[in-house]
């Protein structure tokens, strides 16, 4: 029969392959951003990021284990999703907001995950564990946190900046992405919102 342990090191091996494959998409994110705050931030938790993998096989040895990943089909199709999103908005003024939601969902997918190893590591009386575990589960929801704050100080706002410039443009009826030719510089708002646009 399968114990809460199982369930533990199945998880981990989940999470150790979902941190590898985010180390190698972290890059390709900070390229596709076009705001400098955006692309510090994704750099930053890019190192924050490698630091939970050998956090990880620390945990791993914590338990007599070696670490091993196990392919994590959520963080496959976040990633791939990511990519997708990225590849439509390029050149967009929604390319920031839709770089953050895409990492977001990686965010939350990553705290819901180490919130229940936190845990189970807690029940199986592995404090070293747990601790570690409390550790990346704290640097993601400050990633998390940073992401929404970027968000809202302007990636948000210039992705908004776009739908008004259509309109301004009186093309409601052609929303493809080629209509951004046709809008107007929105330097004014952007300054306004302390843009972080290059
Ligand atoms: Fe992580």
């Amino acid at each position: 029969m399968k114990t809460l342990k199982d369930l533990f090191l199945d998880e981990l091996a989940d999470m150790y392959d979902a941190e590898r494959r985010i180390v190698k998409a972290l890059p390709k994110m900070a390229k596709a951003a076009t705001s400098a705050e955006l692309k510090n931030a994704i750099q930053s938790h890019l190192k924050e990021t490698q630091g939970h993998v050998k956090k990880l096989e620390q945990v791993f040895q914590s338990f007599d284990e070696k670490a091993k990943g196990q392919t994590c089909e959520a963080t496959v199709g976040l990633l791939e999703e990511g990519d997708e999103i990225a590849a439509d908005f390029k050149g967009s003024p929604a390319i920031n907001a839709a770089l953050i939601s895409a990492a977001q969902k990686v965010e939350h997918y990553e705290m819901a995950s180490y919130g229940c190893l936190h845990e189970w590591a807690g029940l199986l009386g592995n404090k070293e564990a747990a601790g570690l575990l409390r550790e990346i589960l704290d640097e993601e929801k400050t990633a998390n946190e940073v992401l929404t704050a970027l968000a809202r100080a302007s990636s948000n706002e210039e992705a908004l900046g776009a739908s008004d410039g259509m309109e301004l443009e009186e093309a409601p009826n052609k929303r493809s992405y080629n209509l951004r030719r046709t809008v107007r510089p929105l330097s004014s708002r952007r300054n306004r919102a302390g843009s972080m646009s290059r």
